[in-house]
């Protein structure tokens, strides 16, 4: 019997997820208590590392030491703290990840082996590795690497609604995802996924901080520098978070904060609130517009809009929806743990998928579920064959975005030039036809010592795949020289290879 764990790797809270009796997913508490952890971790200056909301509270104090949203960094190599030794992005996740991992097993007395790990729809390919190999990292088998909307929409049992068309909003601490899902039967075929990848509770926060400096600035002339005080800074983040939550119930709130004696005190009403993130909120419509246009259908085609995640808890974004498409968003589910309950949900059809018996979290048999999920891909992949002197600067794309996962596709090129001996297949994420330069560079490929031809075109085919994880491998096959080849991803090892060159 096998048993899998869901894991929301929320760029703010962390979330983990088991099933209960009778198989529905349960949330597993930290070991004090919460439903969540917050992303926050602290390495102190002799390198002792916090996590959670202790490590969120000593970044009040020195914020130096805290990464809060690490997830945010994945693609980048940069070094985010000194202090121990050098870490990246990668290193924080890997110890979030190491965090819920003894998290779990302090509540459950079993260590978890095998995880559902969801990731924002938007995700770049070189960011999606480095989720599973921080996972491996900290000693984890990643069974299934969901986009966050698709889970959630297994988290709100969208599928018991019934045949019809859901679109899914969720609007995370960092980042927005827009999924369409078509329901038949027990299928729920995910039509497509849009996301803006920096939009969230964070940038929300911001606005209002930003306004809050504003009013300090008119009342005392100047703002002190983040250097100056930087506590300052940290303790306004927080009382602005603390106001937007409390406008979720409230139509008022107020700021206060204080530097060496000179205040700011903000009257935040909700109707203020919603001015401020107006320019946001507007940004999270067109997304929604957009995948809906991508998926070639209209408000009328939607049985159901469901928004999903923190900020979504405050009424603006379904008001401001209302707004935007005459609909009412619902959510028959905590707004904050849909996507962690379908990571459970979709951990069990999986196991189910490859022959395994699930057990729940007594350890207990469970009956197969009669559902099924087909995703499909976020983002358009493809190839660009390039030769000596001859470059071909341009992507042809072998995978289009809104491709099912898993699958396959071949593609027919020919060398760009007469006697070619040499080949580099560059892999590149980015719009057909798009320039080279536009693409985010996931790997290459050199193919050398083919056999020359010089009277007719060269041939070669190359085969790319997407598993079930979204993960791209490529091989490409001379049929004149009869030699194959397999992708090499080399954005691990510079780390920071955002664009081809
Ligand atoms: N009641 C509330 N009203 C408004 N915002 C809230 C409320 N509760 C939480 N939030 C905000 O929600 C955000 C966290 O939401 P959530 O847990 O869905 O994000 P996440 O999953 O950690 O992030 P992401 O999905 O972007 O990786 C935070 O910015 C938090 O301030
Ligand atoms: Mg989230």
């Amino acid at each position: 019997m096998t048993r899998v764990i869901g894991l929301d790797l929320g760029s703010s809270r962390l979330k983990a997820s088991t099933l209960d009796g009778g198989g529905n997913p349960k949330i597993i508490p930290t070991p004090s208590g919460e439903m969540y952890m917050d992303s926050a971790v602290y390495i102190a200056p002799d390198g002792k590392v916090l996590t959670g909301i202790e490590a969120r509270h000593m970044g009040l104090m020195d914020p130096g030491g805290c990464i809060m949203n690490a997830k945010r960094y994945l693609d980048s190599n940069k070094v985010l703290c000194k202090r121990g030794k050098e870490r990246r992005a990668i290193d924080f996740v890997q110890i979030q990840i190491e965090t819920f991992a003894a998290w779990v097993e302090s509540q459950t007395g079993e260590p978890p082996k095998l995880v559902v790990v969801s990731i924002p729809a938007n995700f770049r390919q070189d960011k999606r590795e480095n989720v599973k190999l921080a996972a491996e990292r900290a000693g984890l088998q990643v069974l299934l690497m969901p986009h966050e909307p698709t889970a959630g929409v297994f988290g709100a049992a969208v599928y018991e609604r019934g045949d019809g068309v859901a679109v899914i909003i969720d609007v995370g601490g960092s980042t927005t995802d827009v999924t369409s899902a078509k329901i038949v039967g027990n299928t729920t075929q995910i039509l497509t996924t849009n996301g803006l990848e920096k939009m969230g509770g964070i940038d929300f926060c911001q606005r209002v901080v930003d306004w809050a400096l504003q009013a300090y600035k008119q009342q005392h002339g100047q703002l002190p520098s983040q250097q100056e005080a930087p506590l300052f800074y940290q303790e306004l983040h927080e009382r602005a978070e603390q106001a937007i939550h409390a406008l979720s119930r409230r139509t008022e709130t107020h700021i206060i904060a204080s530097h060496n004696s000179q205040m700011v005190q903000v009257n935040l009403t909700r109707d203020k609130y919603a001015q401020l993130i107006g320019e946001d909120i507007g940004k999270i419509m067109d997304c929604v517009q957009q995948n809906m246009t991508d998926a070639g259908i209209t408000v009328d085609d939607v049985a159901e809009f469901l928004t999903i995640g923190g900020p979504t808890l405050n009424p603006v974004i379904d008001e401001a929806f209302a707004r935007r498409f005459n609909r009412k968003p619902w959510a028959n589910v905590d707004r904050n743990f849909a996507v962690v309950y379908g990571n459970s949900i979709l951990g069990r059809m999986e196991l189910e998928r490859q022959g395994h018996t699930v057990s729940n979290d007594q350890g207990c048999a469970l009956p197969p579920l009669a559902y099924a999920a087909r995703e499909v891909s976020a983002h358009p992949i493809g190839v660009a064959v390039v030769g000596k002197s001859l470059r071909q600067l341009f992507n042809s794309v072998l995978l289009p975005k809104g491709t099912p996962i898993p699958s396959t596709q071949m593609g027919h090129f020919q060398l760009a030039e007469r006697g070619q001996t040499d080949v580099l297949i560059e892999i590149l994420q980015g719009p057909e036809r798009a320039p080279k330069k536009d693409c985010l560079l996931l790997g290459h490929f050199d193919m050398s010592n083919l056999t020359p031809v010089n009277d007719r075109p060269h041939p070669l085919e190359i085969t790319m795949r997407h598993d079930k994880n979204g993960m791209i491998t490529v091989e490409a096959f001379d049929p004149i020289t009869n030699v194959s080849g397999d992708l090499q991803i080399d954005y691990r090892k510079d780390g920071q290879k955002d664009h081809a060159a």
